[in-house]
């Protein structure tokens, strides 16, 4: 990709200018930047694609964001935006375009990878994906005994696996009355065992969702999942009513024993971890059903022209990546909590770990230079309010600075009296406690006011101040509707976009992934021969204990 500089980020202008202000605004307190601005919230917030971002609890001002917006431009990010929707091979090492917008792209869209239209092969994919959830929710789709499905396991990990079970979770309230979803990712046979346990072969429906169909994990449990099956009293022939494939490999898939007539496939223009709105959304489709998954898609597609037309100014995915670097600079900010106000989206940070760190989690350029300042934080986070009984104590009185982004649907998908508003206070008493904190002088009043006094009062006053200052977003919806979801997730997309065209690092390859997938596949002839004298003292330690054990 050519951006627009060939030096360090950490070199240009605005990046000298952020740091300088960064400094100053050291001491500046939200407080101080919400009295001296009565407009803050209308000026620090804006709405795309059916979301609101409320931006205004960050420790930023106006200057600070000119400034960010600056770097945005100076590192070319509205030109490599661009090469990214024009499909141009972004991702460097792999050789690869990135073009997961194309998937959520309305039909008469027309998106190119070297020089040929892959809509018409998107479309058809869609189509094959809709019908068949049509067939399976009507039940028109039969097992082998003549029963409609009653349950779907999707067998993949990573890419494969978090997307479904987030988005499945998540849209819960829209789910199918006969279906049962499972998703089995870990090689540890107990997630299996445990879904196997649960369910009738003669009714179940398995997704096997590997990209590479080599993936060691997804391989491992469809293989035994496909033993079971066979072991229940179904024949080889039934396999093509019971098991599925949704993958880039069609040699592999055949290799497997499932039929090209059961594959859903799609390309290597697809990045594993943004793959949920090609057929590895298969089972979202079969659980909300047709119309539901493609209102997904259109609501990502909302957020793809947002962030394609919009001015960074007003642009929520650049505003959201820019104070997301703004932190991890200039104050060290080595976390970022999500905290989804929506059981429903508890998955979300599980989700978003993979789309961030295994993104940009890097510490080379694009161009194999180590990077010049620290790049991906910690993504972590549990829905509220169960993390504010949990870590929100760290949040609130620990020593680092971790920004937080609250997450909520306005209206919610059940009817039980007074839980969501209480739910969404609670949201918004978290981002404001961690706004305004509380000083000394106000834990001394409500204290005298509680009725103590003196020495007693005063050796509880630094345990119950706040710092305060600690910086949040809030991003509403009007309710957690596929289409708001599909908005949602496209924002963080286009945010960890944003982050790596500053950070100068390729967002879409996981080289990381790899040696410890190399030397498991070692380990395990060691465990099986003993042969691991050649291994340091450590691993030869625990290659004996576990052959000990076993
Ligand atoms: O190991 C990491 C990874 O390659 C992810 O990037 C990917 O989402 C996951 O494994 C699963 O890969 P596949 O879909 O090829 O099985």
């Amino acid at each position: 990709m050519n951006t627009s500089t060939q030096h360090s980020p950490c070199e240009t202008p605005a990046w000298q200018a952020l740091a300088a202000h960064a400094a100053a605004l050291r001491d500046t307190r939200l407080r101080t930047l919400f009295g001296e601005d009565p407009r803050r919230f209308e000026r620090f917030s804006l709405a795309a694609a059916g979301l609101t971002l409320d931006y205004s609890k960050n420790r930023v001002d106006a200057r600070a964001l000119e400034l960010l917006f600056a770097l945005a431009r100076e590192r070319g990010l509205e030109a490599a935006r661009d090469q990214m929707f024009a499909g141009v091979p972004i991702n460097n090492t792999e050789g690869r375009a990135v073009l997961h917008v194309a998937l959520r792209a309305p039909a008469g869209a027309r998106f190119e990878v070297d020089g040929e239209d892959v809509m018409p092969a998107v479309a058809a994919v869609r189509e094959r994906v809709g019908e068949f959830a049509t067939a399976v929710r009507e039940g028109s789709w039969r097992g082998y005994t003549g029963e409609a499905v009653s349950d779907v396991v999707n067998i993949g990990i990573g890419g494969s696996d978090l997307g479904p079970a987030m988005a499945c979770q998540a849209l819960a309230a829209y789910g199918h009355a006969r279906l049962t979803m499972h998703f089995v990712s870990n090689v540890d046979g107990d997630q299996l065992a445990q879904v196997l346990a649960r369910v009738n072969p003669a009714r179940t429906l398995f997704v096997i969702a590997s990209k590479t169909f080599t993936t060691i994990e997804t391989m491992t449990n469809a293989a035994s999942a496909r033993a079971w099956f066979l072991a229940g009293g179904a024949a080889e022939k039934d396999i093509a009513r019971h098991f599925v494939a949704v993958s880039t490999n069609a040699a592999k898939v055949a290799e497997f024993g499932i039929d090209a007539a059961n594959m859903f496939g799609f390309w290597d223009w697809v990045g594993g971890r943004y793959s949920m709105w090609s057929a590895v959304g298969l089972p979202i489709a079969l659980w909300v059903g047709r119309e539901n998954f493609e209102a997904m898609l259109d609501g990502a597609h909302g957020m793809d022209r947002h962030f394609a037309e919009a001015p960074l100014e007003a642009n929520m995915p650049a505003i959201l990546a820019l104070l997301g670097v703004w932190y991890r600079a200039f104050f060290h900010a080595t976390s970022v909590c999500i905290a989804p106000y929506s059981q429903a989206l508890a998955r979300m940070p599980a989700y978003l770990q993979q789309l961030e760190m295994e993104s940009n989690g890097k510490s080379v350029t694009r161009d194999g230079q180590p990077v010049a300042m620290s790049t991906c934080p910690v993504v972590w986070g549990e829905p509220g309010t169960n993390g504010q009984h949990a870590f929100f104590q760290l949040l609130h009185q620990g020593t680092d600075l971790i920004p937080v982004d609250f997450i909520a649907p306005l209206k919610a998908a059940h009817t039980l009296p007074g839980h969501h508003r209480l739910l969404l206070a609670n949201c918004i008493a978290q981002s404001k406690a961690l706004m305004v904190g509380k000083t000394a002088d106000e834990v001394r009043a409500e204290l005298t006011a509680a009725g103590m006094s003196g020495a007693a009062l005063e050796a509880l006053v630094p345990h119950r101040v706040f710092q305060g200052n600690r910086p949040s977003n809030t991003i509403l919806m009007p309710a957690l509707s596929p289409r708001s979801l599909g908005a949602l997730i496209a924002l963080y997309e286009h945010k960890v976009f944003v982050q790596g065209i500053i950070w100068d690092v390729n967002s879409f390859d996981q080289w990381g992934v790899e040696l410890g997938k190399q030397l498991a596949t070692r380990i395990v002839g060691e465990l099986a021969s003993g042969d691991a004298e050649h291994e340091d003292a450590s691993t030869r330690g625990l290659i004996g204990m576990v052959r000990a054990a076993s």
